[in-house]
């Protein structure tokens, strides 16, 4: 059995700074009256109010967190909730405009923040975050998390975040009637996945489904074949500057990727995520690789069942590691009313809170105490694999290195993408990567 291995990588990497992005605007949640105002609690009404920013809008995001505000407004009547999401996947215009209210003293109450580099390197490294470690104390959360997630939610000795939830990176979801009707099993390695993907063109059927109109889910696949080359150490040395981009496993996976890019839809520059993956809810497509964000979306919004509307299989070659997600909520420094912020915290950290929201999220629990019954069979095999794999840090979700890096990785890949050029990817990772190591 592997070791767990989730390291942080980049801390020296440098803050980024993003451009003012406008637009935004608040999301009405359906827990939440008091919508409409922008953040901060008004003078003259009440300073119960918590401002929640997240990128959770739409189908397959929102349905755990509006469950979630719920269960607070219940245990709070006292205290109403602003939801202030930003709709765009794995925060694309979220965390724009969450820098420049960050930038301008204006933060929310609270905000989503990946655990590792995203948290750490941006707004722990610029003093915008409260420690919270006397809140862990009081709410008795220190043995509550595994230590891998308590670190990548901590700075020098410090906690700065509660983690709600792990989702899983590397995971291959696929059709199961696709895969009957060809008599193919799908693939474990990625010759596997090349052979598959031919039978399965030959029949008529996309093999591989992608939805890049944003370009995170591309990177996400690169960085699961250069998980699936380099291995796990080697996979987070690659984001510490100790193997190169020169590497022949890197110009392996680099090439594998220029493979797979030949199997996918050609729509895929027009499609979101949930688009993408709603070709392998209806057969237009056999596979696609997404977070188990997807599993809430097949069930929630698709009402598939797991293991019959949809099957699960790690990305190929990838078997043994998990790729962690981690979301998180923290308290960000002048905020007009923290302890109500804590109170929100406190539900998002409790058992129950969590147990609330990840069934429906498509995560497990980050705290280590949850009640399995409530999870389905991905669930109860997710966090089995969480214990018995070795964890690495995603780069697309922003736990493996700064969001100044993930920016430039996400524009070089989305070249690539179009004119599939394996050097240019290569050099450009280096160069952003050196770049932000100076
Ligand atoms: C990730 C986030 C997930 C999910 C996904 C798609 O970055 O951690 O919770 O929202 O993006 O938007």
């Amino acid at each position: 059995m592997l070791k767990k291995s989730v390291g942080l990588v980049g801390s020296s990497l440098l803050l980024f700074g993003l451009a003012a992005c406008g637009g935004g605007g608040s999301d009405s949640g359906s827990g939440s009256e008091n919508e409409g105002s922008s953040g901060g609690s008004g003078e003259g009404g009440s300073d119960a109010e918590v401002e929640i920013f997240s990128w959770w809008t739409g189908a397959g995001e929102e349905d755990g967190l509006m469950a979630l505000i719920d269960m607070f407004e219940e245990e709070h009547p006292d205290i109403s909730v602003e939801n202030a999401a930003v709709a765009g996947g794995a925060g694309t215009n979220a965390k724009a405009v969450l820098a420049t209210r960050m930038q301008g003293d204006d933060p929310p109450s609270t905000f989503q923040v990946h655990g590792g580099a995203e948290l750490n390197d941006s707004w722990v490294a610029a003093d915008k975050m409260e420690p919270l470690n006397d809140f862990y104390e009081e709410e008795e959360l220190n043995d509550k998390f595994p230590e891998e997630l308590v670190d990548m939610v901590s700075s020098d000795g410090d906690i700065y975040s509660v983690p709600v939830n792990i989702h899983r990176g590397n995971v291959m979801f696929y059709n199961m009637e696709v895969f009957e009707e060809n008599d193919i099993e799908p693939p474990s390695d990625i010759d596997e996945f090349f052979e598959v993907a031919e039978e399965l063109e030959a029949a008529g059927v996309t093999p591989l489904a992608m939805g890049d109109k944003e370009s995170w889910p591309a990177t996400q696949i690169y960085e699961n074949l250069l998980l699936a080359n380099l291995g796990p150490e080697d996979y987070e040395a690659l984001w510490e500057g100790e193997v190169g981009f020169d590497d022949e496993r890197v110009a392996t996976a680099t090439e594998q990727f220029g493979q797979m890019l030949e199997y996918v839809n050609e729509d895929h520059a027009s499609r979101n995520w949930q688009d993408s993956a709603q070709m392998v809810a209806d057969g237009e497509a056999a596979m696609i690789n997404m977070g188990d964000w997807a599993k809430g979306y097949f069930v929630n919004d698709l009402g598939l069942e797991v293991n019959e509307g949809f099957g699960y299989t790690p990305f190929p070659g990838t078997s043994e590691e998990f790729m962690v997600i981690t979301d998180t909520f923290g308290l960000p420094k002048g905020v007009e009313n923290p302890e109500q912020v804590k109170e929100f915290l406190s539900v998002l950290g409790s058992k129950e809170g969590q147990d609330t929201f990840n069934p429906l999220k498509g995560s497990i629990p980050a705290r280590v105490d949850a009640d399995e019954s409530k999870y389905d069979e991905y669930g109860q095999d997710t966090m089995e694999d969480f214990q018995e794999t070795s964890l690495t840090p995603s780069l697309a979700h922003g736990s493996a290195a700064s969001e100044g890096f993930v920016t430039k990785a996400n524009q070089a890949v989305n070249i690539f993408v179009t004119q599939g050029d394996e050097e240019k990817l290569m050099e450009s990772m280096q160069t952003a990567l050196d770049e932000e190591q100076q």
